[in-house]
């Protein structure tokens, strides 16, 4: 069974309410759908629009921006690596090359057989101990070759 709940419109609204006091609310709100549904489907660009009194174009425009969010449903276990500056610095390019060319996949991907969603982060606040990379919202430091070979047998399990 899904860790997510499944997308529906009453549910979108109750989370918009909850979130509608707070200065700049669309942010927060995404960020909660995805968490509830796993990713922010089509369907609540115009259920937001309404709510929030912007235009469909608006919602849309923010969506598509950030790289945070899902459009799709991810797979079993998400595996994320960061690639902003400190992480960069310590070589996570090659990290991303070979998680793809493991997972058959392209980094904003998930694997055909649904088990793995392989995505792009930028900062999980660990610079210290870059490269960072997380799994399934467990952040693990200092990534090489060695250690993303564990989680991806990790995320492959
Ligand atoms: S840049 Fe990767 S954890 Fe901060």
């Amino acid at each position: 069974m899904s860790r997510f709940e499944p997308w529906s419109e009453e549910r979108t609204v109750e989370i918009v309410a909850d979130h509608k006091g707070l200065e700049g609310p669309l942010m927060p709100i995404l960020h909660a759908l995805q968490e509830a549904f796993g990713h922010v489907p089509e369907e609540a660009t115009p259920v937001l629009a309404r709510e929030l009194n912007l235009s469909r174009a608006e919602v849309h425009g923010v969506i598509t921006f950030y790289h945070d969010f899902r459009h799709q449903l991810p797979g079993k276990h998400i595996l994320k690596l960061c690639r902003a500056e400190a992480c960069q610095s310590m070589g996570c390019e090659k990290l991303v090359e070979r998680a793809e060319s493991r997972l058959g996949v392209e980094c904003g991907n998930t694997t055909p057989d649904g088990r793995v969603t392989f995505e792009a982060v930028y900062c999980l606040g660990l610079c210290a101990t870059a490269p960072s990379a997380m799994i399934d919202g467990r952040i693990v430091g200092r990534v090489d070759a060695n250690r993303l070979d564990q989680l991806l047998k990790e995320a492959q399990s």
